[in-house]
């Protein structure tokens, strides 16, 4: 006799997650991977169900730990890097992030040339377009800077990324 596969409906116990950011530079070995372990650290034990990650739009550096003078600047500041690993950014990130915070306008445009529709494109954002009184639109680039140059990338994202801290805690993002 003909009999029907029975189709049980099991119970899903997938991680929920209220929003997904994804930070993005160059190379991913300076600027967003500080930028994803400053946004984590702001937002640890905050009851917020959040995933941050970061990206370069480039793979000269994939798999590659973060820059060693980055790493040097963060451990100054309280923070380890050193388990964070370059990966390059792919069309399939649009689907999986809400945001995507970019450090400068050749990341930008790097960015936007994978997108295939307006929703792709309405996901991208220049990080520091989040802090409304700082008159630079674009984190410099520090690869080729001194100290002085990692410190300055340090505090606009540090700045950067307590706004969107605040944004995410009050639901406004
Ligand atoms: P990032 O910095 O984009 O902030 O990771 C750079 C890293 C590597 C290179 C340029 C910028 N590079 O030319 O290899």
């Amino acid at each position: 006799m003909f009999s029907h596969k029975k189709v049980f409906s099991l119970p899903r116990f997938e991680y929920f997650c209220a929003m997904k950011i994804l930070m993005v530079c160059l190379g991913n070995i300076c600027r967003s991977p500080l930028a994803d372990a400053l946004l984590r650290k702001k937002i640890a034990n905050k009851d917020l169900q959040i995933v941050v990650d970061s990206a370069g739009t480039s793979g000269y550096h994939v798999g590659n730990q973060p820059d060693e003078r980055t790493q040097e600047n963060a451990r100054k500041h309280g923070l380890d890097l050193s388990d964070l690993k370059a990966r390059q950014f792919t069309h399939k990130d649009f689907s999986e992030f809400d945001w995507i915070y970019v450090m400068d306008r050749t990341n930008y445009f790097n960015v936007l040339e994978l997108a295939e529709t307006d929703e792709d494109r309405n996901k991208v954002k220049l990080i520091l377009k989040e802090l409304p009184n700082e008159p630079l639109n674009e984190v410099p680039d520090p690869y080729y800077s001194g100290e002085q140059g990692f410190e300055r990338v340090y505090n606009l994202l540090d700045a950067a990324t307590d706004a969107i801290a605040e944004k995410l805690l009050e639901n406004a993002l």
